[in-house]
């Protein structure tokens, strides 16, 4: 997969890359096959992830360049999927700018101190390049060594990371986050503000390094009705997409659950709209409206099922996305850790044999 460092190799890559069918398809081009990736490709449900894994915290992980590349590269490797997505996590930045935060196995980020008053606000400084240079250097190396294939850098929405900072770790109800949003809407407003600008310059530099599509993860966006969608969370999501609007790499926009946003989101700034399984992809294009590709939307829990029962889902989504303008294949949400990494092997040549054209 690596290529010679000649400039003319290089140019050739860079081209092969942009003729991706991955690419292709975000930008609604006709393509030779559906391309598909997975949300959470590499990670637990891969032995080989487990084996680099061992012993090094996961944060630890997201810093080490060697194991950002070595791990990004594994399930490009054993899925033959059409495109990369970097290794990191979405509270990244905001350990880089000093926030004490972890990842707890099993439960999910968690934030020593929450953010819960203006002082708090403080703590959120904007991030530079050389916060986070450990991503610009596995960027480096993994465009090289992915070749034809494109890379997905991503970020996590300011809605997403508010709701971490400010109930401290994960949650079902968003309490605390809904009653600074309700209640305080200007300290709401700036630190929603303060976060857009931190990930809008995350998504950057990736992008500068080499990354040649994004993706905003406002995983629990689908907590919110759409008139508090539209007045609290997307002009600070507007703004992380026109960060990045100037470098026509590709943008994508997922959340859960949030089939009665999919709309809004798609007017945030987005290319591509991510789906998750309870919409179907012929619905979700009429809420989309024209101009924009789909991204999604197989129920991961699908893949415990036998195969012949994955393979009439799988179907079931490629019909639903016959006459979308743009499909990027993937699961509604991301892979699940006791997934059988064989079933999504199977899933992307299905997939690819299904949709050539
Ligand atoms: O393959 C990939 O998709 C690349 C890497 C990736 C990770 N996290 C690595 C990771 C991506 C894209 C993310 C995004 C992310 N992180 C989201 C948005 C996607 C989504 O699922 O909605 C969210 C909400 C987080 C926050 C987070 N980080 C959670 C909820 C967890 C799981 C905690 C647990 O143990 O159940 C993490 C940890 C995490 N991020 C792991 C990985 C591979 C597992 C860490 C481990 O191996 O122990």
């Amino acid at each position: 997969m690596s290529t010679e460092r000649r400039p003319s190799g290089q140019q050739t890559t860079a081209s092969a890359v942009s003729d991706s069918a991955f690419l292709r398809a975000c930008r609604r081009e006709d393509v030779p096959h559906t391309p598909v990736w997975f949300m959470r490709q590499a990670g637990r449900s891969l032995p080989e992830y487990l084996k680099v894994r061992e012993g090094v915290p996961m944060l630890e992980s997201c810093t080490r360049p060697e194991m950002i590349k070595e791990i990004t590269l594994q399930p490009v490797r054993r899925h033959g999927v059409d495109a990369a997505v970097l290794f990191s996590d979405i509270v990244v930045p905001l350990k880089a700018i000093g926030i004490d935060l972890d990842i707890k196995p099993g439960v999910g980020p968690v934030i020593a101190d929450p953010v819960r008053t203006r002082a708090d606000l403080d703590r959120l400084r904007p991030l530079t390049p050389d916060d986070v240079p450990y991503v610009t250097e596995a960027i480096g190396m993994l465009t090289d060594d992915l070749g034809a294939t494109p890379l997905i850098g991503f970020t996590g929405a300011p809605f997403t990371l508010a709701s971490y900072l400010i109930e401290g770790g994960p949650s079902r109800t968003y309490e605390r986050t809904k009653a600074m949003m309700y209640g305080d809407p200007e300290l709401w407003a700036d630190l929603v503000e303060r976060l857009s600008v931190i990930t809008g310059e995350f998504l950057a530099v990736q992008v500068e390094a080499g990354a040649s599509a994004v993706q905003v993860f406002d995983s629990w966006a689908g907590a919110l009705a759409p008139d508090d969608y539209r007045r609290y969370v997307m002009p600070a999501s507007a703004k992380v997409f026109e960060r990045v609007a100037a470098y026509g790499v590709p943008r994508i926009h997922f959340g859960v659950g949030t089939g009665e946003l999919l709309g809004l989101m798609g007017e945030a700034g987005a290319d591509v709209v991510g789906v998750d399984w309870r919409v179907p992809l012929d619905e979700a294009a009429r809420r989309v409206g024209p101009g924009k590709a789909l991204q999604g939307n197989l129920d991961p829990t699908v893949l415990f099922a036998p195969r012949a029962a994955v393979e009439a889902k799988a179907q079931a989504v490629l019909d639903a996305a016959a006459g979308l303008e743009g499909h990027v294949f993937n699961l509604g949400h991301g892979v699940m850790p006791s997934t059988d990494p064989d079933a999504l092997t199977r899933l992307v040549e299905f997939v690819h044999e299904r949709s050539a054209r």
